[in-house]
């Protein structure tokens, strides 16, 4: 059953991954979507591909999540345009270097406290009071086993991701008696552009993460998203967590020849 049709979905981190696996599903199955990131030459490329695929329905605004002014006068710009999402998806992400805390770099920490959590706060705070006002709506937080298991020098994106996890609980906690949902989505390890950002454009160390092993596809968690969000109106997943089968936590990947 199609429970997304003419829906309006939210969709942060949309220009690549993840993001626009979820754009892709999202379309197909009729919904309206409101697409955020900061490279707009990818976001311009998918809507007009989504066009072609789906007709017109998705429109896209240029934001840097972890800045608060910028986000506070977009979420403006959408009740002018009055754009009521019914759907929320926090996927807007990245891991930042990976190296022991005693060797942190501070702007790695900043970069990942600034999107991970503070952003996922500021658009969350934006949205959520127009779904309180009509009780109704569904967030969803990508979330990561990260945020179950802490891995070796993978200190602060951990922290982070234990942090949306608690803002999942809190989120369910401070709607409790309204309609709305609250969802994470905590995957494992999935081929995306996460180790190019994570290894700042090292190629050769990002495809590294992949090798020996078939990781989940951006895809994979985006049916997972649309699953958890085509739910009736009296389910709510409050957490899922979603692994490739070669891997059952952080530190058991079994690749090829191990
Ligand atoms: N890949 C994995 O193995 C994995 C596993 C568990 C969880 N996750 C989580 O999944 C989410 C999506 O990551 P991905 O794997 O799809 O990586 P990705 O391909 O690098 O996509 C990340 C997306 O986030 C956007 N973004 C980053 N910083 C932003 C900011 N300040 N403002 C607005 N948008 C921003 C990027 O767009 P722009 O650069 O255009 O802004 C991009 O669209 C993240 O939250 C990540 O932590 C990933």
């Amino acid at each position: 059953m199609n429970r997304i049709e003419g829906k309006t979905v939210l969709i942060t981190g949309a220009s690549s991954g993840i993001g626009r696996a979820c754009a892709r599903v999202f379309a197909s199955y009729g919904a309206r979507l409101v697409l955020v990131a900061r490279r707009e030459d990818r976001l311009a490329e998918l809507v007009s591909k989504l066009e072609n695929e789906h007709g017109g329905q998705a429109k896209y605004f240029c934001l840097d999540v972890s800045k608060r002014e910028e986000v506070q006068s977009w979420a403006e710009k959408l009740q002018q345009k009055t754009i009521e999402p019914d759907v929320l998806v926090n996927n807007a992400g990245l891991a930042s270097g990976l190296s022991r805390l005693q060797e942190g770099d501070f702007s790695d920490w900043d970069r990942m406290i600034d999107t991970n959590i503070k952003g996922l706060l500021y658009v969350s705070r934006a949205i959520l009071p127009g779904m309180v006002k009509r009780n109704t709506g569904h967030i969803v937080n990508i979330g990561s086993i990260a945020g179950h298991i802490v891995y070796p020098a993978g200190n602060v994106y951990c922290a982070t991701k234990f942090a949306v996890r608690a803002l999942n609980d809190g989120m369910n906690i401070d709607l409790y008696g309204t309609d709305i949902k609250v969802s994470s989505i905590d995957p494992g390890a999935v081929q995306t552009e996460f180790s190019r950002v994570r290894f700042k454009g090292d190629e050769k160390r990002a495809a590294k993460t992949y090798e020996g092993f078939k990781p989940l596809q951006p895809e994979d968690v985006a049916d997972a998203v649309f699953y958890v969000v085509n739910t009736p109106k009296h389910v709510n997943i409050q957490d899922l967590i979603i692994m490739p089968t070669a891997q059952r936590n952080p530190y058991l990947l079994k690749r090829r020849g191990e």
